[in-house]
């Protein structure tokens, strides 16, 4: 076939060949978040950075080791209905058993390949293109279309969530795709600029597919899209939500094609997310802002909002294809993104939904625990440099009786109820540990604003601005914020912060690299390193063992990075044998509470991967890498399931290296192709 060229539509990418920031390719900020970094710092309040606690010196460390909490947690355990919760009952699978395992850790490496710990091996489940809904077209790069693509598995999996199917050794298996990378998607020479625009689109969203067990115990595979696989979807762009809530019908919801502000087609850069208690899956609507475009001039009215937003109208040039992505044309359009959406797999007709309750921001995900007295809590972080860590605490009660009316019940429960954002104080360095005391400090609930000139549709709708008002603290870069299951904690990734340090952002207990007082203080030595580059694990200890708690303590249970550097910490673990970690991103816990820790950004000369870590007990703090990444990748979405012998994990954005093109790719991993194929593998003992 003879192909007439025609004018090529990919992003102009800078020559350099350098990373512009740790190892994180030029490519992935650009394709991810609209190089978030390069934009000043959206977060512009001087709020509480804690820095006169530092001379308070409390020793805390015997307190929070003392805190069994968990309770509420372990409730949510038995009720989850997921494989998660078969893991809890289990009494164990013996050598299988990721959470009990020994193993050596695998060493850092560069190579073009997953690669799990000796005595384990791994399965790709499903690859980028391959079919979701039955009769969906073999993916062929040269005649990709928005047709095909919203059939097949999107791009870019994040988030993984594993729900059983009742009755059946089945599961459905929920997928986030969160963005496109169009250098690699699209051979040159074979597409118009609008049809790249409109196939890539199309390869955003969640996916639903049935699963199986496979051959050797805790393996998996893809059930054959058919008429039997009932439950198999596609959530993309042009799927209806619903939004709920207080500010649902705000008329800054309302769009030309949405009169009444009360639906939206789409889902945008869904992030992380989190299986809820009933058997829904929450997804994180995160760097939504860098998808809109101008064809004049903004709307005064939303100046402050869109700044603070970094909603600058540089988007990707989809406003060519889709007026709604014109900010000049909608300005109320991205208001309409930001959200905690909420999609129930078990009904597949089912309309998602987007929770104004939750509020909007940068949403990586959401996690539900509950309290004692068994409402639903939420907790989520707001990922920019200098963001919050938020939490939502429902009004009404989980209904633990699994019909079908408890179920309809538990599925509002996100609706009504209290949002607060987190305040951490530190005791001071003097103690040798950073910890401290904090407190959720409430924005508003569902009938009453708690933020000066600002209703409840004010606080939920521009989320940012009402934090920033009540001065929580600003953290480094909030990943995933998830309960452990078995110990009660809460353990927040703060990736990195490349401003920490700055006059603007300078440190505190609960951030502290960057500051030479809190290195001299706690004896580390000045590097040439400028803010947070390897990230930290912060854990939470509810107070009285209560979600609902206004109250915590916390401490950096990790301060990541080489072992050898003088500032980091894992746990009081010994440094000489641990792991180097960096750039902690998506976790989750096996049903020994073991903290499972994805990475994003490794900038220790190696690809990102997957690491074990005891949260408590003599071996508290060993990090342990478990799995690495093929070139350009990082980890996603990691999920022990299966009675602990399943660990699914998705490979995001794999040959994502500055330079590389369709034609000259960096990774042809899964090496199906002669292209990399962003997938989700399952890892398991191999013998
Ligand atoms: Fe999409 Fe915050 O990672
Ligand atoms: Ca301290
Ligand atoms: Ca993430």
């Amino acid at each position: 076939m003879t192909l007439t060229p025609v004018p090529q539509d990919r992003p102009t990418l800078p020559l350099q060949p350098t990373n512009r920031h740790g190892s994180r390719s030029r490519m992935t900020c650009l394709f991810r978040c609209g190089n978030a970094c390069d934009h000043p710092e959206p977060n512009p309040t001087t709020n509480d950075h804690i820095q006169d606690e530092i001379a308070k010196a409390v020793q805390r460390r015997s307190l929070l080791k003392g805190a069994a909490v968990g309770s509420g947690a372990l409730v949510l355990g038995s009720l989850t209905g997921g494989l998660a919760d078969q893991a809890v009952a289990s009494s164990g699978s013996g050598k299988r058993d990721l959470a009990t395992a020994a193993f050596t850790p695998v060493r850092p490496n560069k190579r073009d390949a997953v690669t799990t710990a000796t005595g384990f091996t791994y399965d790709v489940i499903i690859r980028w293109g391959d079919p979701v809904v039955a009769g969906a077209p073999t993916f062929d790069p040269y005649a990709q279309t928005a047709e095909a693509a919203r059939t097949q598995f999107g791009y870019n999996n994040d988030y993984v969530g594993v729900l059983p199917l009742k009755g059946s050794k089945e599961a459905l298996l929920v997928v986030n795709h969160e963005y496109t990378d169009e250098n690699l998607m699209f051979p040159a020479n074979t597409y118009t600029p609008a049809e790249i625009k409109t196939a890539a689109m199309a390869n955003y969203g969640v996916s639903v597919v049935q699963i199986k067990p496979g051959l050797v115990p805790g393996s998996w595979r893809q059930v054959k899209p058919s008429s039997k696989t009932t439950y198999n979807r596609r959530i993309h762009l042009e799927t209806t939500f619903a939004f709920d809530g207080p500010a649902a019908g705000d008329d800054r919801l309302k769009t030309t094609a949405d009169p009444a502000g009360i639906q939206v087609k789409g889902t945008l850069n869904n992030c992380a997310g989190g299986t809820t208690p009933w058997g829904t899956v929450l997804s994180g609507e995160e760097n939504f802002n860098s998808y809109f475009d101008k064809s004049g001039a903004l709307d005064p009215r939303y100046t402050a909002e869109y700044q603070r937003y970094g909603i600058t109208g540089s988007g990707k040039g989809w406003m060519e294809v889709d007026p709604r992505f014109d900010l000049t044309v909608e300005p109320h359009e991205p208001h309409r993104f930001g959200w905690i959406v909420e999609i129930d797999p078990m009904q597949p007709g089912s309309t998602p939904r987007k929770h104004t309750m939750l509020g909007r921001f940068k949403h990586e995900g959401a996690n539900i625990s509950l309290t004692k007295n068994g409402r639903a809590v939420a907790y989520m972080g707001d990922d920019e440099r200098g963001d919050y860590i938020y939490k939502f605490v429902s009004a009404a009660k989980f209904d633990d009786r699994g019909t079908s009316k408890a179920r309809a019940h538990n599925k509002t429960l996100l609706t009504k109820g209290t949002l607060y954002a987190a305040k951490f104080s530190g005791d001071g360095s003097e103690d040798g540990v950073y910890d401290g005391t904090g407190e959720w400090i409430p924005l508003c609930n569902d009938t009453q604003s708690f933020v000066p000139d600002m209703s409840v549709a004010d606080v939920l709708l521009f989320t940012r601005l009402a934090a920033d008002k009540m001065s929580p603290t600003k953290m480094d870069r909030p990943e995933d914020v998830e309960p452990n299951p078995v110990n009660g904690k809460v353990y927040a990734a703060l990736t990195n912060n490349s401003n920490r340090g700055t006059v603007a952002m300078p440190v505190d207990e609960a951030n502290p690299l960057a500051s030479s007082m809190v290195r001299s203080a706690i004896g580390a030595p000045l590097t040439s390193a400028s803010g947070n580059r390897n990230g930290y694990v912060l854990e939470i200890t509810p107070d009285s063992g209560n979600h609902g708690s206004r109250t915590f303590t916390w401490d950096l249970f990790l301060v990541c990075g080489d072992p050898a550097a003088a500032e980091t910490y894992f746990g009081g673990f010994a440094k000489s044998a641990v792991s180097p970690i960096s750039c902690p991103d998506n976790v989750t816990f096996d049903s020994e509470g073991n903290l499972w820790i994805a990475t994003d950004g490794n900038v220790l000369g190696s690809n990102d991967g997957l690491f074990r870590v005891p949260t408590s007990g003599p071996d508290r703090g060993q990090v342990l890498q478990f799995v690495t990444m093929p070139r350009g990748a990082e980890t996603c979405g990691p999920l022990i399931a299966d009675s602990n012998r399943s660990l699914f994990f998705a490979v995001q954005h794999p040959g994502e290296i500055d330079g590389a093109t369709f034609e000259q790719q960096a990774s042809t991993w899964p090496h199906t192709d002669d292209f990399p194929r962003p997938s989700v593998c399952v890892a398991f003992k191999d013998r």
